[in-house]
């Protein structure tokens, strides 16, 4: 197949079996990271860049783009942004990985790091001001926020959501990783929109604010959050687990010696999620998992045992997985 640029380029039909996985029902993993940019967020990036360029807020030739990401937006952006030609900076913290911000600046972006945790132990806040002085020095910056925008969310709906109805029709179960919420809300509206079934499960990090919990220091990028993204709501519609981070590097680990798989950290998540269910999900379920991304980024951090020794809380017991 021969694409004209890499925007054109959506690998949304990859799901892997994990056999045994939850024994007696089907688990398909949906693999993001074989998308652009190397993660579900590339189809964010390309809506968010597509739908503020129709609204007339972003102008070829005059407009900068400015956003706030632990990493992923931020690469998908920097793919985006040389496709098209705009300046990009992306307001980052110490949560991202090296590999990310070397991407980043590899892709021509500018990364800035916030290096001082807000005050309940995010950084989300600090990225956000940040942001905010940056657009009042300057006219023609653009902020896309991924938090507010219903771009994010179409992106999911109108891709993410529809290729898993195309690919494995009915279903009993989807997992989703919520960080801005984007793809949990895109999957919600769809399922909506088109009348289905299953139930929808939000799988956020210990440490996070997004279901009402208390904001503390996390390490896994990508979810979580430690102020509510404009776009969140719940409406009651689906189930909410909240898993510590040392369930995640746990699960991420179990998935690479099992099935041959390097996950990202939130894979892991929204797998320890499912462990989570498993006494309340019915034998002969069909079950899809969303990843958002592989684990080549985290070779350094969640894969690293003398990282891991740095950061004792992230250990469990091989056994309890
Ligand atoms: C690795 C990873 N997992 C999960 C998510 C969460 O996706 P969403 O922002 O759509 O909630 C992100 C978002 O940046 C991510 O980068």
């Amino acid at each position: 197949m021969i694409y004209q640029n890499a925007t054109e380029i959506v690998n949304d039909d990859v799901f892997l079996t994990l056999p045994d996985f939850l024994p007696g029902s089907d688990v398909f993993l949906k693999i993001e990271g074989l998308n652009p940019a190397s993660s579900i967020k590339f189809k964010a990036a390309v809506n968010l860049v597509e739908q503020a360029e129709k609204a007339g807020t972003l102008v070829p030739g005059t407009s900068r783009i400015v956003e706030s990401s632990s990493g992923n937006l931020g690469i998908a952006l920097s793919v985006v942004c040389a496709i098209k030609g705009y300046p990009l900076t992306i307001v980052s913290d110490l949560n991202t990985v090296e590999s990310a911000v070397l991407a980043m600046e590899a892709l021509g972006a500018d990364v800035v790091i916030v290096e001082e945790p807000d005050a309940n132990g995010g950084f989300l806040h600090q990225r956000i001001a940040l942001v905010g002085d940056m657009l009042n020095a300057d006219p023609h910056l653009v902020w896309l926020n991924q938090y507010r925008s219903r771009a994010n969310v179409e992106a999911h709906r109108d891709t993410t959501a529809r290729s898993i109805d195309r690919e494995l029709g009915a279903i009993d179960y989807l997992f989703v990783g919520v960080g801005t919420s984007g793809t949990l809300m895109g999957c919600l509206e769809y399922r909506r929109e088109n009348r289905l079934s299953h139930q929808v499960v939000a799988v956020d990090s210990e440490g996070s604010v997004t279901f009402g919990g208390r904001s503390e220091r996390r390490y896994i990028p990508g979810l979580g959050a430690s102020r509510l993204p404009e776009i969140y709501s719940d409406d009651g519609s689906f189930h909410k687990v909240v898993v510590p981070e040392n369930e995640s590097v746990a699960q991420c680990h179990h998935v690479a010696r099992t099935y041959g798989l390097l996950v990202g950290g939130s894979t892991g998540t929204v797998l320890a999620g499912v462990r989570r269910m498993r006494d309340e999900i019915p034998p002969g379920s069909r079950i899809v998992v969303i990843s958002p991304d592989l684990g080549d980024k985290y070779l350094s951090t969640l894969y690293s045992e003398q990282w891991l020794n740095q950061h004792p809380t992230l250990i469990k017991e091989r056994s309890s997985v």
